[in-house]
């Protein structure tokens, strides 16, 4: 087993990794590589804009910096960001014969870039915490992939569900043994978890919600490399707006779920119990209120959390990119300060 210094990640205790997309020091790297896609391609600048934060912060695990469009990107959509719009796709997936013509992907060569980074960051944080490697779901995928975009209300996403469901089954699938591949891969080159975010599983209706995104994150549990180096590689489930079915997310085989915020984490343990461990869940958006009240509200999701192991500290969702780092500084202290008591 390799040496690991801070392990607490892994134990699923507490604390947990920011990215710094809101950091200075993050923007001028990204300026250094021209534009986002260039940072996430260039081997040393995604190094470096992975350890900016855990050079300001005590945190507990780094989180690779790339992003979960690289899959669609690799399989020939050709992603592109535009400023202030998001991301956007060349070309786009509308029929059956656009799936049929989906080529396999072989992440190892077709993303080395994201292999390269991994082993990178590893080899630089020198065992002091764990790196998290991450894909999307294959519905979020989907949606980009036929939207060609960020979407409102998945329009197209969900003319092909409901219309051609056997068609999106079929895109489902393939972009889950795609995922399988990709993470895998990601753990072969030094992950230590890897985190499926599912950002717009909560657009769907119960049932759908059960057929076109939990069976595949189910299918890509049941492929992934599960232990490595002699450890655990522990799995986190994300769905935005998910909360309802977090007894379901429970049967994937996860080791935790990612909560956003709109989810009482108390009444989420009392749901799921020790099944899994909770990860989350603060509003990002209160990290615009005040140091004082940032802290109240960290003491507040500690004790409805409660006593024990189980919860891994973070935010409910991604950072903004127009937070003060004071003030994620304020936010990070008081998870180190006043999570101690319920963690003996
Ligand atoms: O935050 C991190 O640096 C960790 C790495 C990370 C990124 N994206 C980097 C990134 C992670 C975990 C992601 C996941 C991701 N990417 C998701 C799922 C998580 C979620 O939000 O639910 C989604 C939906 C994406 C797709 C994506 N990439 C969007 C919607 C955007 C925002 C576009 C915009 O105009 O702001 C991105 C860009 C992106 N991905 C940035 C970063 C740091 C910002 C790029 C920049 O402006 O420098």
């Amino acid at each position: 087993m390799t040496e690991l210094k801070n392990d607490r990640f892994l134990r699923a205790l507490m604390r947990q990794p920011v990215a710094g997309r809101y950091l200075p020091e993050y923007r001028a790297t990204r300026a250094e590589a021209g534009d986002f896609l260039s940072l996430c391609k260039n081997t040393p600048l995604a190094c470096e804009v992975t350890m900016q934060p855990l050079r300001r912060y005590p945190l507990d695990a780094a989180i690779l910096f790339s992003d979960i469009l690289t899959i669609p990107d690799a399989l020939g959509l050709g992603l592109y960001f535009e400023t202030g719009e998001g991301p956007k796709f060349r070309n786009v997936i509308r029929s059956e014969a656009d799936v049929a013509a989906l080529p396999t992907l072989k992440a190892e060569v077709d993303l080395d870039y994201v292999m390269n980074a991994v082993s990178t960051i590893r080899r630089e944080l020198n065992g002091s915490v764990p790196l998290i490697g991450f894909s999307g779901s294959p519905w979020t995928l989907a949606t980009y992939m036929i939207e060609g975009g960020s979407s409102k209300d998945f329009r197209e996403a969900k003319k092909l569900m409901y219309g051609q469901p056997e068609v999106m089954h079929r895109l489902l699938d393939h972009l889950a043994n795609s995922v399988i591949d990709y993470l895998n891969g990601q753990i072969r080159a030094g992950a230590q978890a890897v985190q499926i975010f599912d950002t717009w599983g909560g657009v769907l209706i119960t049932w759908a919600y059960r057929e076109f995104s939990l069976a595949y994150m189910k299918k890509i549990a049941d492929g992934l490399i599960r232990e490595h180096e002699g450890r655990r590689v522990p799995l986190i489930i994300f769905t935005k707006n998910g909360g309802q079915w977090l007894e379901s997310m429970v049967d994937v085989g996860a080791d935790a779920l990612g909560l956003d915020w709109t989810t009482d984490i108390g009444t989420a343990r009392a749901r799921v119990g020790d099944q899994v461990a909770l990860q989350g869940n603060m509003d990002p958006a209160m990290l615009y209120a005040p140091p004082a009240r940032i802290r109240q509200e960290v003491a507040d999701i500690l004790s409805r959390f409660g006593n024990g192991s189980g919860h891994i500290f973070n935010l409910g969702h991604g950072i903004t990119p127009d937070v003060d780092p004071a003030h994620a500084g304020a936010f990070i202290e008081a998870v180190v300060e006043l999570s101690g008591e319920y963690h003996r």
